[in-house]
């Protein structure tokens, strides 16, 4: 086989993670304090992957490109290829036409995290080459999905068929929903070529697949055993955390004094606690400063926060963010960078806030 590539797709408008994604791009909010779409590329190069497209929008692109580079840390050598308008993940597929030729790839959503990784799909990939190759999981809410219907199972261990793809059906007629990691064959480039605009206006890669599947290609779909998460809304963000905190391993660089610190937890040099709990699993971010605070489960502060006579947990903060005198314990939150909470002492007491468009203030 051809020399696989990878191609990320790291464009979109990000609605869901408003206002977050007024002023930053949602492949590059912190799981674990480490930027979604690392993990995915992290994974290509696991898989052996050596070159690697990102489809990036005009509005958050160049943060993109900040970040990752020219890919020689994570072993991989980056492309950017520029997406006008977020026109569909097929849209994106075309746009990437010119870096990926006639090589088979895997497509892999720049704001999606999969357990385990894609080395297993790639081999499979490599092994039964299929025209394409489709990731399912199992899904208690298939009406947000784009979903797969199979045919029954012929003899034991043969892949199922695909019969047919449908975008957030509204009666499902299967729980499988359709994981955001894709192997394709360049025979996707003319299904994509065929397809018209959905009802929303996009260039659909469900389509795509079911115009292979019209067509008599091979569509093989692989039953994902790990957990899969699409970290494009608040609480499948804190999920995320909370998964990829699950598997971190103890690590304590930075400075205690007067600590209690319980279960895996990583505090990264230069960071200092006084007069703190830390029950894990949580990390705390280098350089943060916590006085008097206790720190929850499940909770990632990000670099340089300051934290004071405070609560947090299940939560994820960004760099930069200032946390002070909280009455009440804050929980399931996402502090973007640079946000302060605190309790004022001048009187009348009152709800003080500059808080930007679309954000989501919960007081109990
Ligand atoms: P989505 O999360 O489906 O779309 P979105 O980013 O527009 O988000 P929202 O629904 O909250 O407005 O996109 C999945 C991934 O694919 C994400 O990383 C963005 C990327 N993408 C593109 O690169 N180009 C596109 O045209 C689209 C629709 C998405």
């Amino acid at each position: 086989m051809e020399q696989l590539k990878g191609l990320i797709l790291s464009g979109g408008k990000g609605t869901r993670l408003r206002p977050i994604t007024h002023t930053s791009a949602k492949q590059l909010v912190p799981v674990a304090n480490k930027p979604v779409l690392f993990y995915g590329l992290e994974a290509m190069a696991e898989a052996g992957i050596a070159e690697v497209g990102i489809v990036i929008a005009p509005e958050t692109g160049s943060e993109i490109e900040r970040a990752v580079g020219d890919g020689s840390r994570f072993g991989l050598r980056v492309r950017y290829i520029l997406q006008e308008e977020p026109l569909g993940l097929a849209h994106a597929v075309l746009t990437a036409e010119g870096f990926l030729g006639e090589s088979p790839f895997v497509m892999y959503l720049g704001d999606n995290l999969l357990q385990g990784g894609i080395a297993d799909l790639v081999a499979a990939f490599r092994e039964h080459a299929p025209d394409a190759l489709i990731l399912l999981t199992p899904v208690p809410d298939p009406q947000n999905y784009g979903v797969a219907e199979l045919a029954p199972a012929t003899a034991a261990g043969e892949p199922r068929a695909v019969l047919r793809l449908v975008e957030k059906p509204v009666q499902p007629t299967t729980d499988l929903a359709l994981v955001g990691v894709y192997m394709f064959t360049a025979q996707i480039h003319d299904a994509a070529r065929a397809i018209s605009p959905s009802a929303r206006g996009e260039l659909e890669i469900t389509d795509a697949i079911q115009h292979l599947v019209d067509g008599g290609m091979r569509v093989e779909p692989h039953i994902v055993r790990g957990w899969w998460k699409d970290t494009g809304r608040l609480e499948d963000l804190l999920e995320a955390n909370r998964l990829i905190l699950d598997t971190i391993l103890e690590r304590i660089g930075g400075e205690l004094l007067d600590c209690r610190v319980d279960g895996r937890v990583v505090i990264e040099a230069g960071a200092r606690l006084e007069r703190t709990t830390v029950r894990g699993p949580a990390i705390i971010g280098a350089g943060a400063r916590l006085y008097d605070c206790y720190v929850g489960p499940y909770t990632a502060i990000g670099e340089g926060c300051e934290i004071t006579n405070s609560e947090v947990e299940h939560s994820i903060l960004l760099e930069g963010c200032t946390v002070c005198n909280l009455d009440g314990r804050m929980e399931s939150s996402l502090l973007g960078r640079n946000v302060t909470v605190r309790r004022g002492d001048s009187q009348p007491r009152a709800y003080r806030f500059l808080v930007g468009d679309n954000s989501d203030l919960s007081i109990l």
